[in-house]
């Protein structure tokens, strides 16, 4: 997609929103307080992504591995998404955001998924930009779950092997949580980690990544610029020869 001034703009942008415990630690605060000031970096980057004609934001906020932290920081993760939820419901039918969760739902506590379904409902119809938050996600929960899709598919059209000659990446693809969303083109990683830490496995095959040292809670609307700006000036070739 090309922007007003033919600048090349990324259809899905995803972030690995990574370094909230560090910048909270480096100002001698317990890390749950850099997972609190991490909202206003959604909020930028949100706006950013959303004036650049950016068709869809997702956001890794809380990975299947995740769950083996400590409980207290679990909770407050848990309820933090919870009242940003609440919180943004105003601003999201103000600024025309659609608002989807993806990841193990089941896994979540009962009155989030409530909320979740509140929201996704309630913003069904917004059009200017999709914001996914991942939420209990995995790249490899992900895959399992499709392929187990499969295989019961597979088991129920009663003829096994032949039928599973007919499946092609497209047909997994539609098994993913992501079925129906664009792979991200873009996917950005905060402090300084270069690693995918399970995320997007499948859907980031051909991405390009961006890695940056600034720790989430520091990402702005200006650092969000710079990613865009970065990812315009990439030659994506797709294995081919131009
Ligand atoms: C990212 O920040 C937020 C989540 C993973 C939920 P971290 O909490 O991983 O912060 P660091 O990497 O320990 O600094
Ligand atoms: C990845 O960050 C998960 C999220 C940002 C939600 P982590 O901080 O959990 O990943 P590792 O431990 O550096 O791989
Ligand atoms: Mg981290």
């Amino acid at each position: 997609m090309q922007s007003e001034e033919g600048k090349r703009i990324p259809r899905h942008v995803s972030i690995i929103m990574d370094g909230n415990g560090r910048w909270a630690q480096e100002r001698g605060l317990e890390r749950v307080n850099g997972h609190l000031q991490g909202v206003k970096s959604v909020r930028a980057a949100l706006e950013e992504c959303a004036d650049h004609g950016v068709e869809y934001l997702s956001l890794y906020a809380f990975s299947t591995e995740n769950w083996g932290r400590p409980g207290a920081e679990v909770n407050y993760i848990m309820q933090l998404i919870f009242k940003s939820i609440m919180g943004e419901l105003e601003n999201f039918m103000a600024n025309g955001v659609r608002f989807m969760v993806l990841g193990n739902r089941a896994s979540l506590p009962g009155i989030l998924n409530e909320t979740i379904d509140k929201a996704v409902e309630m913003t069904a119809g917004n059009k200017r930009i999709t914001m996914i938050l991942f939420i209990s996600y995995s790249g490899k929960w992900d895959i399992m779950q499709a392929a187990k899709q499969l295989a019961a598919k597979a088991i129920a059209s009663g003829e096994g092997e032949f039928w599973l000659e007919g499946v092609g990446e497209d047909d997994f693809s539609s098994l993913l949580v992501t079925a129906g969303i664009p792979d991200p083109d873009l996917i950005i990683r905060t402090s300084g980690e270069q690693r995918l830490s399970n995320y997007l496995l499948w859907q980031g095959a051909y991405s390009e990544f961006y890695f940056t040292p600034v720790l989430w809670p520091d990402f702005d609307r200006a650092q969000m610029n710079a990613a865009l700006e970065e990812y315009a000036r990439r030659d994506r070739r797709y294995g081919k020869v131009k």
